[in-house]
């Protein structure tokens, strides 16, 4: 009895000296920024189990609800430089900036400010690659694979763009005066897979072939692609033999898994016993290249990293464009006043009937801007992720232009916020409005970063608006893009149409969920 009542009060003693040693370390946590304001939670931003904003409990900083929320955080908080306080792990700070004086700093000091992998192992399925690295291994693979990105292969980009548009008028819209898409990442995403997979890996794809798995394989290419990058949080949360073993669902990931393994096997396979090496400006064959032969600065690509390379070159190379030209059809869709602007100026570049060149891409001005008006609203990528390797501090202002400075540990994580930062009001007029022509004169570069900035900066940014203008000016020029007239939305007001097209989720990048448009031929 005695021994019994010792045990539970023992036991009561060590839960609160656990809980006070918590406390204690969650109140030195918020002392040491001078007790910025944000958010105070149980979890930081990085628990994945658990990505929602609940108050008290998680921010919810990776999942849509920070893309709706845009600026708002910074301005309840009152700084352009918030904070996130846990209590596990044992108080740790999370700094989130929109200030983009601050973020230049950050972006400019790689070795101050390297990047944090914790949320990039994800990426590390298929290898060690290029985005989920830091150090002198992150400096030793940019070398090897920034080469491949060249104006050469940013005209092999815009030609194959021009070449699957077409194909796609001439054997699949036809002569049809009305097509009807019921979620417009149904055409985005196999255009832009159907580049990466000719530009980025030599191998065309035809709109009416990849139906069936071909030979020997129990998906498509665009299938199993598809299924992985939008279920990439498998590999994180469930064991591998349970993906093996598990629910059809699981299993189905793990088929799609060996089958990309599989695809890329073959691409190696094909371009090591082609007989003929012509030139050739893929992605992967200059990334062959440097796996193969020695390169310029004596280094070599093992093949662990081919693949990690490979696959990250699909993923960041699809999924990020295809949700980005989404977008931009929804907003053009929502605004036909913009739409029909920039349907004027492609007229005025590309006249009636005229297959548009590489040289007319520079010319495409009003696209770009379209495009880029598009990223500032819907970032694709909308945290990046860096830490503190020293103490240090920021200085930062609020509303009415005040100064605080604050306290940056060392260990400190240290988010670049993009929607806040893209929606600061200090940088931004009407930073809620569809605008393109504001990124026609004199804009605020330093507060628009879709692609990071910096030495880390997207290597794929030219890949991505060379592919994006062409597919965008193809398909403004020829047709009309509007909403589908659904009569279950009838009494909708514009805000709460755009908020339904505009309905946004987030798997690797940010993605809109059901988005019906119809294309009306001019
Ligand atoms: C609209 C399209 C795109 C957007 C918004 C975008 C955005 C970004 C961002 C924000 C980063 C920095 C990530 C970080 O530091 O945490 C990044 C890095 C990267 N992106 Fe992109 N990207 C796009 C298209 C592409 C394409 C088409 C490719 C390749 C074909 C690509 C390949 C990469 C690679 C390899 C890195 C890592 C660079 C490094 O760490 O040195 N991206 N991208
Ligand atoms: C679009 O943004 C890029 C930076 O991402 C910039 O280099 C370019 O000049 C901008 N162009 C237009 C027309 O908006
Ligand atoms: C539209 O496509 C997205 C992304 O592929 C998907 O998650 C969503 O369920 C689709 N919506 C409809 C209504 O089919």
């Amino acid at each position: 009895m005695l021994d019994q009542s010792r045990a539970v009060s023992l036991a009561l003693l060590v839960a609160g000296v656990f809980v006070l040693q918590k406390v204690l370390d969650f109140r030195r946590a918020v002392a040491s920024i001078n007790n910025l304001p944000g958010f105070r939670t149980l979890f930081n931003e990085r628990f994945i189990w658990f990505p929602f904003r609940v108050r008290g409990v998680s921010p919810g900083i990776q999942s849509e609800v920070n893309l709706y929320r845009k600026y708002k955080d910074f301005e309840e908080a009152g700084w352009d430089i918030m904070s996130g306080v846990s209590v596990l792990p044992s108080g740790h700070v999370t700094l989130y900036l929109a200030d983009p004086v601050v973020i230049k700093e950050v972006i400019g000091a790689r070795s101050r400010f390297p990047k944090s992998l914790g949320p990039y192992q994800i990426l590390l399925t298929f290898g060690p690659n290029l985005v989920a690295s830091e150090g002198e291994d992150w400096k030793k693979q940019r070398k090897l694979v920034a080469p491949a990105f060249s104006e050469k292969n940013n005209r092999l980009v815009w030609d194959e763009t021009v070449h699957i548009v077409d194909q796609l008028f001439a054997t699949v819209w036809g002569d049809k005066e009305t097509i009807d898409v019921a979620n417009i990442t149904d055409l985005t995403v196999p255009i832009t897979l159907m580049v990466i997979s000719v530009a980025g890996f030599g191998r065309r794809i035809s709109w009416k072939e990849d139906t069936a798995a071909p030979p020997g394989h129990k998906m498509t290419f665009k299938e199993a692609l598809n299924i992985v990058s939008r279920n990439l949080f498998i590999e994180l949360l469930v064991p591998k033999w349970l993906q093996r073993w598990g629910t059809p669902y699981l299993r189905s990931f793990h088929t799609a898994k060996q089958e990309l393994e599989a695809y890329m096997q073959d691409l190696i396979d094909l371009r090591r016993s082609s007989e003929v090496k012509e030139e050739r400006h893929d992605l992967f064959s200059s990334l062959l290249d440097a796996h193969e032969g020695l390169t310029i600065s004596g280094e070599r690509m093992s093949d662990d990293n081919l693949f990690g390379n490979v696959f990250i070159f699909m993923i960041a190379g699809y999924e990020t464009s295809a949700h980005s030209l989404a977008y931009a059809l929804i907003l053009l869709a929502l605004h036909p006043d913009e739409q029909e602007k920039l349907y004027e100026h492609i007229r005025s570049v590309i006249p009636d009937d005229q297959t548009p060149t590489y040289e007319d891409f520079s010319k495409l001005t009003y696209t770009m801007a379209v495009f880029n008006e598009t990223l500032r609203l819907f970032p694709p990528v909308i945290t990046i992720p860096k830490e503190s390797e020293e103490d240090t501090t920021f200085t930062t202002t609020n509303a009415l232009g005040e100064k605080r400075t604050i306290p940056v540990p060392k260990g400190t994580f240290v988010t670049i916020h993009t929607p806040g930062l893209h929606n600061n009001p200090k940088y931004w007029d009407d930073p809620d409005a569809f605008r393109p022509a504001r990124f026609l004169g004199p804009y605020p570069r330093d507060a628009f970063l879709p692609f990071s900035g910096g030495p880390r900066g997207c290597i794929g940014r030219g890949f991505s608006e060379t592919e994006s203008i062409a597919a965008l000016s193809l398909l403004v020029a020829r047709y009309r893009v509007e909403v589908r007239d659904d009569p279950r939305f009838a009494g909708e007001t514009l805000d709460e149409r755009k908020a339904r097209l505009c309905r946004s989720k987030l798997s690797v990048t940010l993605y809109p969920t059901c988005a019906p448009l119809v294309f009306k031929r001019r």
